[in-house]
């Protein structure tokens, strides 16, 4: 009865992309690769725990009152700092940072600040979820961008920029969630221009950017930037602890003050408590520091999953090997469907678990693949995973062979 109330937004013909996303299973013997999470074991508890502490005893029971949407001032200017000497954005300063509740909410606060209903949108394809989930709620027009080794097919996107009015392209740059590869320099300064010659903001989304196990970090998009057009977001889940619920941004001062508006009527603000604890553990603790214990284990694991994919997949399925960040990604022949690989053999059967490929295009069209988390599992849970996948996967091979 009450159904006639709710928008279309979340009416049953407009399911959620991330509900059911993760199949929950009650046998002792599953292995999850689904989600994008950290090792537990590596949370810098104490070191949180502590700042916590820290924050209040600085500013007492004020730390518990309304701040304001800027959050602290003494957080946005390390922020700013570390803009420019990481990310090589020259230019960032304090009032350039935002920050968000995560960086999920930095993509949906850009999406709601540019997307009237029909705009242009460019995603790559594969994409992000979880920004699909929130674009989803501003109904626009979506582009896929094929994704490629050195990042989204430009040529592509200039096709669809000559003929389409296009106000805003969302990319993960750095190794992709869930394709894994990572845009080159080149990719970097033409997709710039092309945002200058065509008019449109493009979303940075960095989640992954300081978790590399291979080469050397590439200046962020924002770097080639020229008319303020590019929106860097980066987020504190991956490097420290999702629950701390803390993205920042670098933007144009023209494009932060409009965000403040819709961050103010969405929820007031950022947590005092919280940025005040993560701007003392940035005072008291190396962030880098931590990166390089996160960056050992995480490579390791990576080298793990890489053999076994090696040694445990049948010949006709492709795995990247991706140059940082969480997830792997396989491409199967044409004719197996990952989705109902998934419900029919791989969680009852195998008791393991990946996210298939559909769920990651906008046009949900694409069957033939799966993104696999790496970081969240033991390097013997992904050996034993990769080899029960690989026996699931020969079996459905097998079985086509055979109709
Ligand atoms: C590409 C990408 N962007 C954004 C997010 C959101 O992360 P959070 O809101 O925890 O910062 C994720 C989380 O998995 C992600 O993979």
């Amino acid at each position: 009865m009450l159904k006639e109330l709710f928008a279309n937004r979340v009416q049953p013909d407009n399911p959620s992309r991330l509900e059911g996303l993760f199949p929950q299973m009650n046998f002792d013997d599953a292995i999850l690769f689904t989600a994008g999470s950290p090792a537990e074991e590596l949370f810098p508890k104490e070191a949180i725990r502590q700042a916590y502490l820290d924050a209040m005893d600085l500013e007492g029971a004020h730390t518990f009152q309304y701040h304001t949407v800027s959050g602290p001032i003494e957080l946005r200017e390390k922020l700013a700092v570390r803009a420019q000497q990481k990310m090589q954005i020259e230019n960032a300063k304090p009032e350039n940072i935002m920050l968000t509740a995560g960086g999920q909410q930095g993509i949906d606060l850009i999406a709601k600040l540019l997307l009237n209903k029909g705009d242009g949108l460019v995603v790559e394809a594969p994409t992000y979820v979880g920004a699909l989930s929130s674009f989803d709620m501003y109904e626009p027009s979506y582009h896929e961008v094929d994704l490629e080794p050195d990042g989204m097919n430009l040529d592509q996107l200039e096709e669809i920029l000559k003929t389409n009015n296009i106000k805003m392209l969302y990319t993960v740059a750095d190794f992709h969630n869930p394709g894994g590869v990572t845009m080159s320099i080149a990719k970097r300064k033409r997709l710039v221009e092309l945002a200058n010659q065509y008019n449109f903001i493009i979303l940075e989304d960095t989640p992954y950017r300081d978790l590399r196990y291979v080469g050397e970090a590439l200046p962020a998009i924002k770097h080639f930037d020229t008319e303020d057009r590019v929106v860097f977001l980066s987020s504190f889940s991956k490097v420290l602890m999702p629950t701390l619920r803390l993205g920042w941004m670098v933007a144009s001062k023209q494009i932060i003050q409009r965000l403040y508006k819709l961050k103010e009527a969405a929820d007031l603000e950022v947590p005092n408590i919280t940025a005040s604890a993560v701007n003392q553990y940035l005072e008291k603790n190396d962030l880098d520091e931590h990166i390089k214990q996160l960056i050992q284990v995480y490579s390791l694991k990576r080298q793990v999953m890489f053999d076994a994919l090696q040694r445990e997949m049948p010949e006709g399925v492709k795995a990247t090997c991706p140059d940082g960040g969480f997830f792997t990604w396989l491409t199967v022949p044409d004719e197996i469907n990952t989705t109902d690989l998934l419900y029919q053999s791989a969680t009852p059967d195998a008791h393991i678990a990946y996210v298939p490929s559909k769920n990651f295009y906008a046009f949900k069209d694409h069957t033939n693949g799966m993104r696999l988390n790496f970081t969240g599992l033991t390097p013997d849970e992904i050996n034993d995973g990769m080899h029960r996948l690989g026996e699931v996967l020969d079996k459905a091979m097998n079985n086509v062979a055979v109709k």
